[in-house]
């Protein structure tokens, strides 16, 4: 969902959850975590029904809800075409994970995985002190769903990833980005973490945007796979082996 606003950034992150009675669970467990809890009623975005809202311990807003009705173009379930209607843009398949900058990087892993059920897949670690500086949450088999960055500021967003079909699907986003000059951050390139294949640029109003495709599939016995910090830059783009500082620098 966009709205209109006066700077970029991020308002909230939202997970659907499988039923009513974890929806109750969960609204317990945060506030026993010390996080306030805040009810949304249905149908305060059309067609969601009622949410959970909190804010995690790095800033950012997360709503949890059970019922989404299903958009009017699809999906289809009778037959199912590959597509609904003749594709056009960058055929983006779903939205799929998000990376935000925050400081309580273990607070919000302690929520993350000990209240709402998800597993760490990966993470970038301080060479010496091991504390973590990238970290990356799952609750599918993809990979990640959600990707947390240690900053000095709180609540900011670093970017929201779409899925593409594959490979060749990135090169044909590549082409759309140049011939109508969107401002690209970076790619097409492959991340180390993941292992997914990528293009990072900038939607007009400042936020970064990813489309992604590929990555493992994650399974919950999977051993953590870590990376160390002086490593990062094969870890985040595999082929440069080095970070570029926009990639570093610009949040919103
Ligand atoms: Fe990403």
């Amino acid at each position: 969902v966009l709205r209109e606003c006066d700077e970029a950034g991020l308002d909230l992150m939202a997970f659907k959850v499988s039923s009513e009675a974890y929806l109750d669970e969960y609204e317990e467990k945060l506030r026993a975590f010390g996080l306030e809890v805040t009810a949304v009623a249905a149908g305060e975005q059309p067609g969601v029904g009622r949410r959970i809202s909190f804010v995690a311990p790095t800033g950012h807003r997360f709503d949890l809800y059970v019922e989404m009705e299903l958009s009017d173009n699809g999906p289809m379930t009778n037959n199912p075409d590959v597509c609904q209607q003749d594709q056009r843009g960058m055929k983006a398949i779903r939205f799929d994970h998000c990376l935000l900058y925050g400081g309580d990087v273990d607070g919000i892993k302690k929520v993350f995985e000990e209240i709402l059920g998800f597993s760490t897949s990966e993470v970038v670690v301080d060479d010496d002190t091991g504390m973590i500086i990238a970290l990356f949450l799952t609750c599918s088999n993809k990979a990640h769903d959600l990707a947390i960055v240690r900053h000095e500021e709180d609540g900011k967003l670093h970017h929201v990833s779409f899925l593409v079909e594959d490979w060749t699907s990135l090169r044909d986003a590549a082409d759309i980005m140049t011939r109508y000059d969107i401002s690209r951050d970076i790619g097409p390139t492959r991340h180390g973490i993941t292992r997914g294949q990528t293009i990072y640029f900038f939607d007009p109003s400042g936020n970064r945007n990813e489309v992604f495709a590929g990555g493992y599939s994650f399974y919950p016995d999977n051993p953590l796979r870590v990376w160390k910090a002086s490593s990062v830059g094969k870890a985040i783009f595999y082929y440069e082996r080095e970070l570029n500082d926009r990639f570093m620098t610009v949040v919103t």
